[in-house]
């Protein structure tokens, strides 16, 4: 038996937690997240566990972030069943607020970016999806007062995004990234893989096998242009709908041409039928 973790949906009730764990001198851990929980979310608990005392994890199925033809009213919406694997993992408090909570009527203030906001890569094909993440994230973060926040490098762009956004409006909560966890044949452990069919999830696999092929190639010297076509003509040919698998700098998301200019990130997102996964890599020797 696992202790209950206390579930709040009121921004004031996340902030009397928060004000009175850190009068005690503890630091805080906010994770963020949409719900739908799987290993790679609760990893990230354990990864604030490391540099704070309390973790906070917030449920929210932010309508903001999703574009008029997205997944918003398919999400998936798992309440109960997240609250029951925080408790397995010792979360200290679940902030689930409602819509109303987060958008009260006469909402009128957005967060849009430039710089690695518009990178040409998730922004091409989701031109809203930035600006709905970074208002989201800049409440949740002002009303939590977090002394450290973590984030997935399995959304290496929205990664970026919000290390830019906290440093450019001055918010005092680090943010931290954390490693994509896996199944154990590569594909990245996203809410999105239930969508998937048992011939499209055998399939997806390929997604991370054609970004790990291409930073061989790039390692041992092939050409960064020849290396991440091969990689794009390889998912066309399993099946794939190639959105965009580019090799970028891992600081700045710019274009890069030579692994002279530095540490480099390939990032893809392809559709599978209906299902669109993203992913990337780093190009280095592991
Ligand atoms: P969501 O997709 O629920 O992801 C929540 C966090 O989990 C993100 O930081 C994401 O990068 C991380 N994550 C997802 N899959 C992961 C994996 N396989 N391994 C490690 N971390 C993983 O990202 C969002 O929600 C939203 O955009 C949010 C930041 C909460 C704003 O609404």
């Amino acid at each position: 038996m696992t202790a209950a973790v206390a579930v709040v949906g009121a921004i004031d009730d996340l902030r009397r937690y928060v004000r009175a764990r850190r009068a005690a001198g503890e630091r805080i851990g906010l994770v963020p997240t949409m719900g739908a929980l799987h290993a790679g979310h609760l990893s990230l608990v354990e990864a604030a566990r490391r540099v704070a005392d309390r973790v906070v994890v917030t449920i929210f199925v932010n309508p903001a972030q999703f574009g008029p033809n997205e997944d918003f009213a398919r999400y998936p919406r798992t309440l109960a069943a997240d609250v029951e694997k925080l408790a397995n993992v010792a979360a200290d408090l679940v902030f689930a607020p409602p819509v109303e909570a987060i958008y009260p009527p006469g909402f009128s203030t957005k967060v849009v970016m430039e710089g690695p906001a518009l990178a040409d890569l998730e922004d091409r094909f989701r031109p809203t999806h930035f600006s709905g993440v970074a208002t989201v994230v800049t409440k949740l973060l002002n009303q939590a007062q977090a002394d450290v926040a973590v984030f997935g490098e399995k959304d290496y762009q929205q990664l970026l995004v919000i290390k830019r956004l906290a440093r450019d409006l001055d918010i005092a909560t680090e943010i931290l990234g954390a490693r994509t966890l896996r199944e154990a044949d590569g594909l990245a452990m996203s809410s999105r893989n239930i969508y998937l069919s048992p011939k499209e999830r055998e399939r997806a696999k390929e997604l991370h096998g054609a970004l790990s092929e291409a930073a061989r190639r790039i390692l041992t010297g092939e050409d960064i242009g020849a290396a991440t076509q091969a990689a794009r003509a390889r998912l066309a040919e399993v099946g794939f709908d190639v959105d965009y698998l580019e090799a970028r700098c891992a600081e700045t998301l710019a274009p890069v041409s030579s692994v002279d200019e530095g540490a480099i990130r390939l990032l893809a997102a392809a559709k599978l039928g209906a299902t669109r996964l993203i992913d990337n890599i780093a190009v280095e020797f592991s």
